[in-house]
């Protein structure tokens, strides 16, 4: 279990089976909760509301460029950044909000980080951002007339959502906000459960927050809201809320985290694709932190990044990578490291994410894929080099031999991406075999090998299964 699913169990605990119904309500697209959570509340799709019909009729164009893009920057940097031990250090660690509040004077980023930002992205491949405007702490990083606790009136003195808005925009990348509903700060942000006065002035100070950061900013194309505790979507006027959003920004996009279906699902630290035609997006830390933690230093690999996002493009979804920046704006090094090491392999690999369709594709324990129309990429993380098996066996010569069970239709012909040189292979009914290839991996973390079919790939070793006669027996289970 990730510290992230801990922290939101113990928090439901605290607040009990209402709360974790209001959570479970919003986060019903499956987000790891644990079995005895979903007993208590179990996780139904949210209905379809009449704001999310209206929706329907222009999500296709509205969602065009973010099916294509695939892969997107998500950036979480507040208070808790100086703390450096998580974005929830807050709750976690029972931090007094007097005490809290001191960081707010204290917080002196250096200028324009969010160039560095715009441009790590850039460089990774990322096609949008998407940055924490407030996240649960409640402290606003823009300009805002309805609190003092921002940005503009404390330590930063800036406006640090146009910095990053200018950044983003800068290196042609989409520009998204993250929005949480939950409030520990405000005074009214948890007694407007039980308080009906305390939750008309909560929804009106957060519709009217909402509304500056989609007035003040030019075109927004994401608006990305998080948890919705301690109210339901219809305590928060969601429909209402939505309405003015899609009303300020006719082309944005919104997730499904205001209890509303929104134009997409967010699966959170893991990958698991939505009923086809239903759009998602997986979010997921470097390492298990979304805010700056200081001494977590468990981040995922190069491989593992690249591996992830191969199978969201599987499944047509999109990756939403985060990064916690330092107080100072600065992101970690091995984050860097990490992101350029991806973006180097999206250099010459990104066709085969971009714009790919979801398709019928299981991995096996070397090879995962993505398709565009009748293009299969098999991406090879596992490269088989030398097998003694070769010797013997005519299957897997000539060396180096990738075999895929279960591929259909006829292949026309392949090519190695990295290298553009063609790829020799046989294939039967049962089994496609790559011939001839080099010893050592020609690309990392996966070399990618670009199959063109006579039909869409389809890649289900199960279902070819029953086709192949059992061996002297002849029959087929
Ligand atoms: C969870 C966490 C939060 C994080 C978010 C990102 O809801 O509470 O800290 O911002 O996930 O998806």
């Amino acid at each position: 279990m990730d510290w992230s699913e801990s922290t939101r169990r113990s928090f439901l605990k605290q607040f009990g089976a209402a709360g974790a119904a209001a959570f479970a309500a919003t986060k019903a697209e499956g987000l790891g909760m644990p079995a005895a959570m979903g007993a208590q509340a179990p996780a139904a799709q949210p209905a379809l509301t009449a704001t999310d019909q209206k929706q329907i009729a222009t999500r296709e164009a509205r969602m065009a460029w973010w099916h294509e893009a695939k892969f997107g920057m998500f950036i979480h940097w507040g208070l808790y950044s100086i703390i450096g031990q998580h974005e929830w250090v807050k709750e976690h660690e029972g931090v007094p909000i007097p005490q809290y509040e001191i960081l707010a004077k204290h917080h002196h980023p250096k200028p324009n980080a969010a160039r560095d930002w715009a441009r790590l992205a850039k460089r990774a491949g990322q096609k949008y951002m998407v940055m924490t405007t407030k996240h649960h702490e409640g402290f606003c990083n823009w300009d805002t007339k309805l609190t003092d606790y921002n940005a503009m009136k404390q330590g930063p003195g800036r406006d640090l959502v146009r910095e990053y808005v200018e950044a983003a925009r800068a290196e042609g990348l989409r520009v998204g906000f993250y929005y949480s509903l939950m409030d520990w700060h405000h005074p009214d942000g948890a007694i407007c459960k039980t308080d009906e006065a305390a939750r008309r002035r909560f929804v009106d100070y957060t519709h009217g927050l909402i509304r500056e950061l989609l007035t003040n900013y030019g075109k927004i194309d994401i608006l990305w809201y998080d948890v919705s505790w301690p109210l339901t979507a219809a305590q928060w006027e969601s429909e209402r809320m939505n309405e003015m959003v899609f009303e300020l920004q006719p082309d944005i996009i919104v997730n499904n985290r205001n209890g509303l279906e929104g134009d997409f699902a967010t699966p959170e630290q893991r990958i698991e694709a939505s009923a086809a035609g239903r759009a998602w997006e997986s979010c997921m830390t470097l390492n298990n932190s979304w805010g700056f933690n200081r001494a977590d230093d468990q981040w995922k690999t190069p491989k593992t990044i690249v591996d992830n996002l191969i199978t969201c493009a599987r499944g047509g979804g999109n990756y939403l990578l985060n990064i916690g920046p330092e107080p100072d704006g600065s992101v970690p090094p091995a984050s860097i490291a990490v992101l350029e090491a991806v973006g180097k392999w999206m250099d010459t690999n990104g066709k085969t994410i971009y714009g790919s369709e979801r398709g019928t594709l299981n991995p096996n324990a070397s090879c995962n894929y993505s398709r565009k129309g009748n293009t299969l990429y098999v991406h090879v993380h596992g490269w088989p080099g030398h097998t003694p098996a070769a010797q013997w066996l005519d299957f897997y010569k000539p060396e180096v031999v990738v075999a895929i069970g279960g591929l259909k239709p006829k292949v026309l012909s392949a090519r190695m991406l990295k290298t553009g040189k063609k790829v020799e292979f046989t294939q039967d009914e049962f089994s496609f075999r790559l011939t001839g290839l080099p010893l050592v991996a020609p690309d990392q973390p996966a070399t990618v090998i670009e199959v063109e079919c006579d039909g869409e790939p389809i890649v289900d070793h199960g279902a070819m299964r029953p086709l192949w006669p059992r061996y002297k027996v002849g029959i087929s289970i």
